[in-house]
């Protein structure tokens, strides 16, 4: 399974990056937004050189000629950059002719296995359930994941399923059992994984003795 860090802060990612376990990261405008006034694709360039792997910019434009601009300009920021396309109809056709044209794309808003399926037909190289925000309606996000990996099993569909919206430890093991390719978590799951009061107790005893 890959790890993606589902953030935009330099700092975590360059931490994460030095734990020698990170594949790659995904960012989405919000997250952006959040380390304040920065210019998106000096950010997304300066992610880009700290990890060796794909990062995930999403466009904001809706309609088809906007994501195919954006998508360009985004493939001249850095040769690592993934772009980000939401689930809609003008982004199916979009993810279509990314495809076409050899540039790789992060189909992201997926909340039905009906929309997963569009999305590898359209020639995704990812697809991102956001698990965590089904679950916020009282519906199960881990079963759209084993659904979404049952689809693309029956046909050999390509396109990678990158858990995302992923908000605990607990969602990164039923994503790896749900088989999963990628889990994408905020900084503070991917240390939260380390955590077991045995291994701190059992070190304590190791250590005073
Ligand atoms: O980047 C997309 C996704 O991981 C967002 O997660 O926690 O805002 O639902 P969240």
């Amino acid at each position: 399974m890959k790890f993606f860090v589902d953030t935009a802060d330099l700092d975590d990612i360059q931490e994460a990056n030095d734990m020698g376990i990170l594949d790659g990261v995904t960012t989405n405008p919000s997250l952006v937004k959040e380390q304040g006034n920065v210019d998106f694709h000096e950010h997304v360039f300066k992610i880009c050189e700290i990890v060796d792997g794909d990062v995930s910019a999403e466009v904001t434009a809706t309609d088809f000629d906007g994501m195919m601009e954006e998508a360009h300009t985004l493939t001249q920021v850095h040769e690592n950059v993934v772009v980000k396309i939401p689930l809609i109809k003008e982004g199916i056709k979009a993810l279509r002719a990314l495809d076409e044209e050899g540039i790789e794309t992060n189909c992201t808003l997926c909340f039905s296995p009906s929309q997963a399926l569009l999305a590898a037909k359209a020639g995704a190289d990812y697809i991102s359930p956001f698990l965590g925000r089904v679950d916020d309606i009282s519906a199960d996000g881990m079963t759209l994941v084993e659904e979404i990996r049952e689809i693309y099993d029956n046909y050999d569909f390509e396109t990678e399923i990158l858990a995302a919206s992923i908000r605990h430890p607990t969602h990164v093991k039923r994503a790896a059992l749900a088989g999963a390719d990628v889990a994408t978590m905020p900084f503070e799951t991917l240390i939260d994984l380390l955590d077991h009061p045995l291994t701190d107790r059992g070190l304590e005893r190791f250590l005073a003795d």
